[in-house]
């Protein structure tokens, strides 16, 4: 899809279920393809990113029934040990595929198998795989330059280790875990702050006593089997950003937000929000695959302050890092995000590439090595501006048109697929507009 031209809207209204969890999808399908029974995953996300994980699986001799769009995959799982790798597995964009799929490569007897992806994907760093998983004695071995595409070789003896990363990556420490799940001995992680903890909801819920002190997470391998249970997944948090920084700048009266994933891990946003001065509510609910879950309200802000996003709370809103920098562009002040320098080495230099759209739309902004501060007061003009191939900016375009005077013409739209294929039209019911326009 070229571009898609995205007009001013008054208002925003109505009920979302947003499309399921990105993280949790890629983590059900791969744990299901190495589950010791038949694994049925209900609601996972349909999208580029997870079809690549599906067909990763299934390319591993997994037998694989029903596809994503049908709403529900039934997988055989072939057991901890019993994946057969092909040489060559193409990631896409998938950097969660690329990055937890090596910690069970590690532990299949007999296998070489190369990851490759897109060219973005070939940019992102991967010796932080690859580097600790070579600690507990796998061999990986990357580009010079410690990128893909790179060879995982499988079977060979694997000790337990203690890792302590300097940054917090929920990748990062998955894919160590997994490897721990064929290591000798205690495998740990320490993080700075905590990220994410699907993984660690995922195996204790198969049955892997989880190891929990001193701010570390660990398990002590090696571990025999998995015995994961049917599953729901449920809505996508980083999927519904984009339509709660809509909401917050827009609502009349209000957005409902249903069966959203509310792991402390990933709702940072929310914090943001009401900080800035955004009437949210939280409806708790049920939980779903052993995740907090519920449905948000979000009201239109009267008036938005500007806010400091300090390092600590990066982790919990790493993928909607970039959409504070629109709302900082709507809030009376200077708002800013440190201790990010992590949103670099994204599907995109998310740092650059904020501020060149915003800059683009009339927005003063300016990058900081770490991070970015926005100035607010002005508002969005309007205008042209590019994905760059990163669907978060395809979502965050195609808001920043919606609270433009102006409009905005987003090229390269389609990366949206990646993660929200329905994303467009799911905006354009939220403003009660055919799609494409408000
Ligand atoms: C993810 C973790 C985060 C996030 C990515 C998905 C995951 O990456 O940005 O979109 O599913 O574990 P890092 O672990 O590199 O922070």
């Amino acid at each position: 899809m070229p571009s898609v031209h995205f007009t001013p809207a008054s208002g925003v209204r109505g009920t979302l279920r947003v499309p399921s969890d990105k993280s949790i999808t890629h983590r059900a399908l791969m744990l299901a393809g190495v589950s010791g029974r038949t694994v049925r995953v209900s609601a996972p996300l349909e999208s580029a990113d997870t079809g690549a994980t599906l067909a990763a699986v299934a390319a591993c001799g997994v037998p694989v029934h029903g596809a994503l769009a049908d709403g529900e995959v039934t997988i055989e799982g072939a057991g901890l040990r019993g994946l057969r790798p092909p040489p060559r597995i193409d990631c896409l964009n998938a950097g969660t595929l690329m990055r937890l799929f090596p910690g069970l490569l590690v532990g299949q007897p007999g296998a070489r198998t190369v990851l490759d992806g897109d060219a973005s994907l070939r940019r992102r760093p991967m010796a932080r795989i690859a580097r600790p998983l070579g600690e507990m004695g796998a061999r990986l071995e990357t580009s010079g330059e410690g990128t893909a595409p790179f060879a995982v070789t499988g079977g060979v003896p694997l000790r337990g280790a203690v890792h302590r990363l300097a940054v917090a990556s929920a990748q990062v420490k998955s894919a160590i875990l997994l490897a721990g799940l064929f290591a000798q001995g205690e495998t740990r992680v320490h993080e700075p702050v905590p990220s994410r903890d699907h993984t660690e909801r995922l195996l204790a819920a198969a049955g892997v006593p989880m190891l929990e002190r001193d701010d570390a997470v660990g398990l002590r391998g090696p571990v025999d089997s998995l015995d994961l249970p049917d599953m729901r997944v449920p809505a996508d948090m980083s999927a519904a950003a984009a339509h709660l920084v809509a909401a917050a700048l827009l609502a009349d009266p209000e957005v409902r937000f249903t069966e959203l994933n509310l792991n402390p891990g990933r709702t940072g946003l929310l914090d943001v929000l009401v900080r800035m001065g955004v009437p949210v509510r939280i409806e708790a609910g049920e939980d779903v695959a052993g995740e907090p879950c519920g449905t948000v309200v979000v009201g239109r802000a009267p008036r938005l302050r500007a806010t400091d996003v300090a390092p600590g709370e990066v982790p919990a809103m790493i993928d909607e890092l970039p959409l504070v920098g629109l709302l900082g562009a709507m809030a009376d002040g200077v708002t800013t995000v440190r201790g990010a320098s992590e949103l670099r080495v994204k599907e995109s230099d998310r740092i650059a590439v904020l501020v060149e759209i915003l800059t683009a739309l009339g927005v003063r902004a300016e990058e900081h090595a770490d991070g970015f501060s926005v100035h607010g007061g002005t508002g969005v003009r309007g205008g042209s501006v590019d994905s760059g191939g990163d669907h978060r900016f395809a979502m965050l375009g195609a808001v920043a048109g919606l609270v433009s005077a102006e409009g905005v013409t987003v090229g390269d739209f389609g990366a949206v697929a990646v993660s929200y294929p329905g994303f467009a039209a799911d905006l354009a019911a939220l403003c009660g507009a055919p799609e494409g326009g408000a």
